[in-house]
């Protein structure tokens, strides 16, 4: 498998390429960091163009997975894997079976979980391999839609002074399991909601249910919106779209919805306030621990609402500092990192 990493260019700890010809299987493991636990991340099946942009990508997974843990003060590192799916596969649970098997070999250093093109049958295989994986019997996603919605208000809050959402709009890109909840949740608090969904019959049920509008697809990013809360595809904004956006506050459940730093500073340039993604959609982190705690739901309640003042916290931080909220979240996730490896060698002494 050909991948431009070398250990020099990855500050992560450990990338594993695991092929297997009997079963086609060919994947990446990559844990980016076990400071604070077992690395928590999902694994995702999906065709790339190349190996090296599947491991690129999983890398990139990874280390948002160390951030989102770390600034939701999760003992969990941060891991992520891919299966490259460039085909039909011949046998599915035999693939899942020999793909736990390498997973094993990390020693519990790797958490699987659900992400994109795999489900929780496929992690039930996976975790048969003696390894323990989070794929939760619940579904995360009304968590992550809970957390999304606090950082929403938080951002509003911040950016207009005020405690309601009363009239506003909120665009919702993606009504699927996050963002038909979100938009729910948002409705219920005064916010006109906006749908865009490819899917255009899922976006009409949703904006005829709650009084809403439907919005093309195509349209999402230039619609005159007070937030654009983008809930389907990565990269909503890049070097072109970061141009025509016309929200005043971009914050959803999207991972890696901001193509790179110079977008990120870009928004701040114009006005944008953005809630980096990491910190907004960890509400589903929050439930699979909460899950393996035994927490009540009101004490997983509180700790996914916490994500609000979290969101506040790195937007106050950002305004007062002059840097841009993805480099004031990534530093508040490199301190609780950093505190983290100062106790343990504080033990260690
Ligand atoms: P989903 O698959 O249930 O919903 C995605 C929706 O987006 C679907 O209705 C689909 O038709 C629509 N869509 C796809 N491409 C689109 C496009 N170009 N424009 C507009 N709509 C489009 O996915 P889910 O679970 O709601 O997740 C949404 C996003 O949130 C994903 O990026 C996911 O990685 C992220 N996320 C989800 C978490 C969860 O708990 N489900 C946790 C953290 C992040």
């Amino acid at each position: 498998m050909a991948t431009e990493a070398t250990i020099d260019l990855w500050d992560g700890e450990q990338l594993v390429l695991c092929r297997d010809d009997e079963t086609g299987l060919r994947a990446v493991i990559a844990i980016d960091d076990t400071t604070l636990g077992p690395g928590l991340g999902g694994v995702r099946l999906k065709s790339y163009p190349s190996d090296a942009a599947a491991v690129a990508e999983c890398r990139r997974l990874a280390a948002a997975m160390t951030r989102k843990n770390a600034l939701a003060e999760l003992p969990f590192g941060g891991a992520k894997s891919v299966i490259l799916g460039d085909g039909p596969i011949a046998d599915r649970d035999a693939l899942m079976r020999r793909f736990g098997a390498f997973v094993a070999r990390t020693g519990g250093a790797y958490v699987p979980g659900v992400d994109m093109g795999t489900t929780t049958d496929d992690l039930a295989v996976i975790g048969a391999a003696g390894v323990e994986v989070s794929c939760a019997q619940a579904d995360p996603s009304p968590w992550t839609a809970l957390g999304v919605a606090a950082a929403i208000r938080a951002a509003v809050a911040h950016v207009d002074g005020r405690a309601d959402l009363d009239g506003l709009r909120v665009l919702v890109q993606g009504a699927g399991h996050v963002g038909a909840t979100l938009a729910r949740e948002l409705a219920r608090d005064g916010a006109h909601v906006l749908v865009a969904d490819v899917d255009v019959d899922r976006a009409s049920a949703l904006a005829a249910e709650l009084r809403g509008a439907v919005v093309a697809p195509e349209a999402a990013v230039e619609t005159p919106c007070d937030v654009l809360a983008p809930c389907a595809v990565a990269r909503v904004v890049d070097a072109v779209s970061v141009e025509r956006l016309r929200c005043r506050i971009l914050a959803g459940a999207a991972n890696d919805m901001v193509a790179d730093r110079a977008c990120a500073q870009r928004l701040a340039e114009r006005g944008i306030a953005y809630v980096p993604d990491f910190l907004a959609n960890a509400g589903g982190v929050v439930q699979i621990h909460a899950l393996r705690e035994g927490w009540d739901e009101p004490r997983l309640r509180a700790a996914t609402l916490a994500i609000g003042d979290r969101a506040r916290d790195v937007l106050e931080e950002a305004a007062r500092t002059g840097v841009t909220p993805l480099d004031a979240a990534e530093a508040r996730a490199a301190r609780v990192l950093q505190a983290a490896r100062s106790a343990r060698e504080g033990v260690a002494a």
